[in-house]
């Protein structure tokens, strides 16, 4: 692989995530400022070319995995046209949504090849999820999961734990994985600028070990496979269809092991997903100059963990965290 996607760690860089637009049609509570987020100005959003010029950049360079977000990607207008040009790269195209509208893509993703859906779902209560998204989209949300499932592709779903909010549900999250063969994530709770984010208000990787201790016996929760570059530890209940597993950025990163880089829907690579520094690759895009030496001076100025917060001290000052962009436009 060309080198300029391998950092001063020697990890490679081969999984890009674009953030295809800012906007969103939920407002969770732990990913949105309550007055909104302050989006850019249209011009400064990458077009259809402009995604593609730049994800053909990143592919010719060695990229094999892509993974679209958003804030919502299904709700940008050119999303169809978009991933079927997306889907002419060699890589795996991949998508994280809220499943609000998957209903009407199942027939696209079948189309392009995209098989890993991931799925936003904190609550399995219609009206907890009310109130942590704002909208009243639960039924359409589960509905279109099974739907997802049924027609054969690989869902995990992303449950954020706010402790005294949700984290009472983790059994009957894991429950449904006794029918369903789908994976669900439980993740720790990360501070982002405007999500006042609280160490108090996460749940640890061992407080929901322990919640699982509790409920299952040792011999029944058995620790698998997690897949390279993979950000969860991965588990199986003995006898159940599906698995779970937990994203631990908090107590325990995983950034040894880190392959992705983020493209945000106005055209700023992020080399870290806690990295305030951001290098402009839309601007001289625009003016017609190479964007490589661009990408590889971001990727040769990546801090070894979590963007420079490598103590949950560090990560803890706001002063350090909320320099950060807000969780909405960098995607997840
Ligand atoms: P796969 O491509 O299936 O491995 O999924 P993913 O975990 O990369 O992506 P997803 O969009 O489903 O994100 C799930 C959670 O993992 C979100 O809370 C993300 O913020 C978090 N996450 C994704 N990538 C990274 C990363 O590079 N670093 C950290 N610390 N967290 C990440
Ligand atoms: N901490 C952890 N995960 C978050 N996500 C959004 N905001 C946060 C946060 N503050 C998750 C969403 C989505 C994924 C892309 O990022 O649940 O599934
Ligand atoms: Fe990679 Fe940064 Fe995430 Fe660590 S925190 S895994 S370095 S993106």
């Amino acid at each position: 692989m060309n080198n300029i996607l391998t950092d001063r760690h020697n990890r490679k860089h081969t999984y890009l995530r674009i953030s295809l637009t800012e906007r969103c049609n939920l407002r969770c509570t732990y990913c949105m400022p309550e007055g909104g987020v302050a989006l850019s100005p249209k011009s400064h959003i990458m077009s259809f070319d402009e995604i593609y010029t730049i994800a053909k950049t990143f592919a010719d360079n060695g990229v094999t995995k892509i993974r679209l977000t958003g804030g919502e990607p299904l709700i940008r207008k050119d999303i169809t046209v978009l991933l079927k040009k997306l889907a002419s790269l060699p890589v795996e195209l991949a998508i994280t949504t809220n499943a609000v509208s998957v209903d009407r893509f199942i027939d696209t993703f079948k189309a392009y090849g995209i098989q890993n859906i991931n799925v936003s779902l904190d609550s399995l209560d219609a009206d907890k999820f009310k109130q942590i998204t704002r909208r009243n989209y639960f039924d359409k949300v589960y509905y279109n999961i099974l739907l997802l499932v049924k027609n054969g592709f690989n869902v995990k779903l992303n449950a954020v734990l706010i402790k005294g909010f949700n984290d009472n549900e983790i059994i009957d999250f894991i429950n449904l994985t006794k029918k369903l063969a789908i994976n669900i994530r439980f993740i720790e709770f990360m501070p982002f600028d405007g999500n006042k984010w609280d160490m108090k208000k996460m749940v640890s990787y061992n407080e929901i070990m322990n919640v699982v201790n509790t409920s299952f016996s040792e011999d029944k929760v058995n620790r698998i496979q997690d897949a390279p570059n993979d950000t969860s530890k991965n588990y199986k209940i003995e006898g159940y269809r599906g698995s779970f597993a937990i994203i631990s950025s908090v107590t325990n990163p995983f950034c040894d092991s880190c392959n992705r880089l983020r493209l945000t829907a106005n055209g700023q690579i992020k080399n870290c997903l806690f990295s305030a520094k951001e290098s402009d690759l839309l601007t001289p895009l625009r003016e017609g100059k190479a964007i490589e030496p661009i990408i590889q001076n971001a990727i040769k100025t990546k801090l070894k963990i979590r963007g420079g917060m490598d103590t949950i001290e560090k990560l803890q000052k706001p002063e350090l965290h909320t320099k950060n962009r807000n969780m909405t436009t960098i995607g997840g």
